[in-house]
């Protein structure tokens, strides 16, 4: 049975008064075992696209079910609350608070909506990072960072964790580490979908999209 089904999903932006679509009539149907791989030129439309499986963004047209729910139609708390419990995502680039500290961080999605995460150390011993707790932002390599910022989208033990170039500016080592963390999270069940470029296409991988001017063909 499907997991996550876009059906049309399209979303379009207007630049120099012309309209063009950044996502155009995207139909993809992934498993609850999946570890999918997006790939694409910059400006191809992969992070919209991830925007708009997590429901931040909203498309103009299309529908996308997900665990038999249309997203497009649940209202911003709703998708608010699968964000912090049922939806992992990891945006592209830096997005830690660089106010607080690593385990503040973490755990903040979840202190503000109320749900119970995960055991905490645990999770930390997962991601490699019970050494750098009470660290802030701006004192952590980018592959540390990194991992502060997995660690909070998996705090809730999602379904599903969608994760836009993770391993972007990472050296080699460091990303395949982050690469093989990805695997290990799959294998306990929950799906994945990755953004990343052709020389980091993960080995664990079952699924490979590539897009094009808003378009997304299966590999
Ligand atoms: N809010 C916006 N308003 C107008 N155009 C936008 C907006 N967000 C993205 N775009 C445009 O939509 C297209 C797709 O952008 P997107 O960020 O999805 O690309 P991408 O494939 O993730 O690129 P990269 O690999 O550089 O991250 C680009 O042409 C981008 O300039
Ligand atoms: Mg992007």
């Amino acid at each position: 049975m499907s997991f996550l089904k876009t059906n049309n999903l399209a979303k379009s932006y207007t630049r120099r008064g012309e309209e063009f679509f950044a996502v155009d009539r995207v139909d993809i149907e992934l498993y609850k075992t999946d570890f999918a791989v997006i790939t694409g030129h910059s400006g191809s439309g992969k992070s919209t696209l991830l925007s708009l499986l997590t429901g931040i963004l909203k498309p103009d047209s299309g529908e996308i079910i997900f665990d038999g729910k249309d997203l497009t139609q649940l209202s911003e708390d709703k998708l608010a609350y699968l964000r912090c419990s049922e939806i992992g995502y990891i945006p592209q680039g830096n997005t830690l608070l660089y106010n607080l500290s690593v385990i503040e961080n973490i755990t903040l999605p979840s202190k503000l909506s109320g749900i119970k995460g995960v055991n905490i150390v645990e999770l930390l011993k997962k991601v490699g990072i019970s050494h750098l707790l009470n660290e802030r932002p701006r004192n952590l390599s980018g592959g540390e960072a990194r991992r502060v910022a997995i660690a909070r989208s998996l705090i809730s033990n999602p379904k599903i964790l969608i994760a836009d170039e993770p391993t972007s500016d990472l050296d080699p080592e460091n990303a395949d580490s982050i690469l093989r963390l990805f695997e290990e999270i799959n294998k306990g069940g929950t799906a994945i979908i990755i953004v990343t470029h052709d020389r980091q296409i993960p080995t664990a991988a079952n699924r490979y999209f590539m897009m094009q001017n808003g378009k997304i063909i299966e590999n």
